[in-house]
């Protein structure tokens, strides 16, 4: 082992105030975004932009591994950093900036693909299913894409990353090169852990009555951020539903039940309560409902829609944003990849 001092003792992260405990999450610009990513994410990303020092990335370089033409990049990015804005992500508070900006996450990419294996990137089962999805564009970079990761990560030697179950995978593994790095180089980087939110983890069910409301899944049955208030009526109409209860106080099918979450995350409790009344009674009228979330969900949307479309549309600031949310990011970036080369001995 070399000589260098204990730079960071993972113990202390249990101690460490908020103020100074660091969070950190990426998007990738590969679709737009929606209900789901807003409940699941993004309204939590304004509630820890209040309590902790947050970085927010837009995973761009991540986007080139399975969407390796650029024509579209730029108008993705400033859509998806629009919507961050307009959810209520404050630019003044989080850092939000772009990940090709910050070139140390590069360098620092290169080094923990030194300490990542084959083996391990192999039986990743997002690289798996991407292998599958895109036989013939199997890059390296996909193969490497959790070291990426990592490297988002670690450079700000971030301890808590609020992302959904699909990334634990992700997580762990930056946990692993974390560790080897720290054993082989000496301590500098803390180890990064999902963020849970509990109880304010909602789900968001699709309008289909299968699963949640996904990017890539039925679109018919994904409420977007960016639709139309015609777009969200017209989703919203086409739920599925059945001719109602027959027995009092019946337990509902799931695709009711889907529509029932829904209008709580978007309705006033009186109304829900209402069709709650209605439903236990045998006497609700779906068209009814619906009709009355469609408006809720056209009164939730359209606001951010709205925002999201002036910023978006508003070059010169988005360039502004980024260019302040990377500085901010290289900052950190910086004073992390001062301690990495010292400790790596690359310091000649
Ligand atoms: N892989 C993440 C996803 O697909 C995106 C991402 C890139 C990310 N870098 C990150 C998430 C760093 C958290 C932290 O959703």
């Amino acid at each position: 082992m070399p000589s260098h001092s204990v730079i960071f003792d993972n113990s202390y992260i249990c101690g460490m105030s908020k103020q100074n405990a660091i969070v950190m999450s990426g998007i990738r610009p590969t679709g737009f975004l929606h209900l789901g990513n807003y409940f699941g994410a993004m309204r939590n990303y304004v509630k820890l932009q209040e309590e902790y020092t947050c970085f927010f990335m837009v995973a761009d370089l991540h986007a080139l591994t399975t969407h390796p033409d650029t024509k579209e990049l730029k108008s993705n990015v400033h859509r998806v950093l629009a919507e961050n804005i307009a959810c209520g992500i404050d630019p003044d508070k989080a850092a939000l900036y772009c990940q090709s900006h910050i070139r140390e996450t590069s360098e620092l990419y290169l080094y923990l693909n030194m300490l990542a294996y084959l083996g391990e990137l192999e039986k990743t089962t997002t690289f798996k299913d991407k292998a599958r999805l895109q036989p013939d564009n199997i890059n390296a970079g996909l193969l490497t894409y959790p070291v990426l990761q990592a490297a988002d990560i670690i450079l700000h030697r971030a301890t808590w990353v609020p992302v959904g179950k699909d990334q634990e995978q992700h997580l762990e593994m930056a946990r692993n090169f974390v560790n080897r790095f720290n054993h082989r180089y000496g301590n500098v980087f803390p180890e990064p852990m999902a963020y849970n939110f509990g109880d304010d983890l909602v789900k968001v069910p699709s309008l289909d009555g299968t699963g949640k409301m996904s990017k890539s899944e039925n679109q018919l049955a994904t409420l977007y951020l960016a639709d139309s208030d015609d777009m969200i009526v017209k989703k919203v109409m086409k739920a599925k539903t059945d001719s109602g209860p027959t027995e009092p106080n019946s337990t509902k099918p799931d695709y009711i039940e889907n529509i029932f979450q829904l209008m709580r995350l978007v309705s006033s409790a009186d109304v829900v309560l209402h069709f709650e009344k209605a439903f236990n009674e045998c006497n609700i009228r779906y068209g009814d409902m619906k009709k009355q979330l469609a408006e809720d969900m056209v009164k939730f949307i359209s606001p951010i829609r709205e925002k999201a479309e002036d910023i978006r549309t508003n070059e010169k600031y988005l360039t502004a944003i980024m260019e302040k949310g990377a500085e901010k990011a290289r900052k950190s970036a910086s004073d992390t990849m001062h301690l990495v080369r010292e400790a790596m001995g690359l310091n000649y």
